[in-house]
């Protein structure tokens, strides 16, 4: 589904990304974590071209969308994501922060759109809250709609850069157990996450990235038992994986 190639991103002289390797297979919930400052945000940005890699590919659906011929906004349909930062616009309604894209990028009639996201609001939790703005829902309610504007659209993957970090403690869990029941539903996900529980839980795989590369890639057993990959384990002792509720 998607595979990254030797990928690197420099800023100005600052190397971040220095030959970054995975590939996500179809249905697969793959998470990554990483100290503040590995590249995280960065590697996902580069995989749907919010920043442009200085090399490497990216090879989405079996096309390498770093060719110059590619037609990114095609591609992005059907590349969901998912920020720490929910971006819902303020005066619009739940139903129409859902709805936008679909009635200006994918072109549906309102009827068609409405339908889509009242089935995405639905799937998370909210379509009661169709007709109310974002700042009447708590954070945990508003980036389930984060969630579901990026479910309306069916992209092929969805990618989330830590989209539980802004949120208080006690509503952290509503929108994993959302991610949880996407995955169910065979959704394939990239998760920067910090919430070790989840990662070690609810993946299929986890990524360590360290230092601008994957450092560690392997099934959640064998990378939170990791013994011999010592940056690995002094960035795992930071957490307290045991006490994480599930
Ligand atoms: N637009 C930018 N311009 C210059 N430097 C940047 C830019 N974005 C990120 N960086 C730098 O690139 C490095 C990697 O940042 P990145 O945000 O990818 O890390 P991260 O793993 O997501 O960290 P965190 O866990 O804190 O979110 C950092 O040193 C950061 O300061
Ligand atoms: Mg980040």
């Amino acid at each position: 589904m998607l595979e990254v190639v030797q990928l690197e991103k420099d800023y100005g002289d600052l190397r971040v990304l220095n030959g970054v390797n995975f590939r996500v297979r179809e249905g697969e919930l793959v998470s990554i974590i990483g100290p503040s400052g590995s590249g995280k945000s960065s590697m996902l940005r580069c995989c749907n071209l919010l920043e442009q890699p200085t090399a490497g590919q990216i090879i989405f659906d079996g096309l390498d969308i770093t060719r110059e011929d590619v037609n990114i906004n095609a591609v992005r349909q059907n590349m969901g994501m998912v920020f720490q930062q929910f971006n819902l616009y303020p005066h619009l309604s739940v139903l129409k922060n859902v709805t936008l894209a679909l009635r200006y990028v994918k072109k549906m009639s309102t009827h068609e759109a409405n339908e889509l996201a009242m089935r995405a609001l639905e799937q998370v939790g909210l379509k009661h809250k169709a007709d109310a703005r974002p700042n009447q829902l708590s954070g945990g309610q508003q980036q389930r709609v984060g969630i579901a504007r990026a479910v309306a659209l069916k992209p092929q993957i969805i990618l989330f850069d830590e989209p539980t970090s802004a949120l208080d403690p006690e509503l952290v869990n509503s929108v994993l157990a959302v991610m949880r029941e996407l995955r169910g539903l065979n959704m394939t996900m990239l998760v920067v996450t910090h919430e070790m529980g989840f990662a070690r839980d609810a993946s299929d795989r986890v990524l360590f990235m360290d230092g601008g590369v994957v450092a560690a890639d392997g099934k959640p057993e064998a990378i939170f038992s990791a013994t011999d990959n010592e940056r690995l384990r002094s960035f795992l002792s930071r957490f307290h994986t045991e006490n994480t509720p599930l």
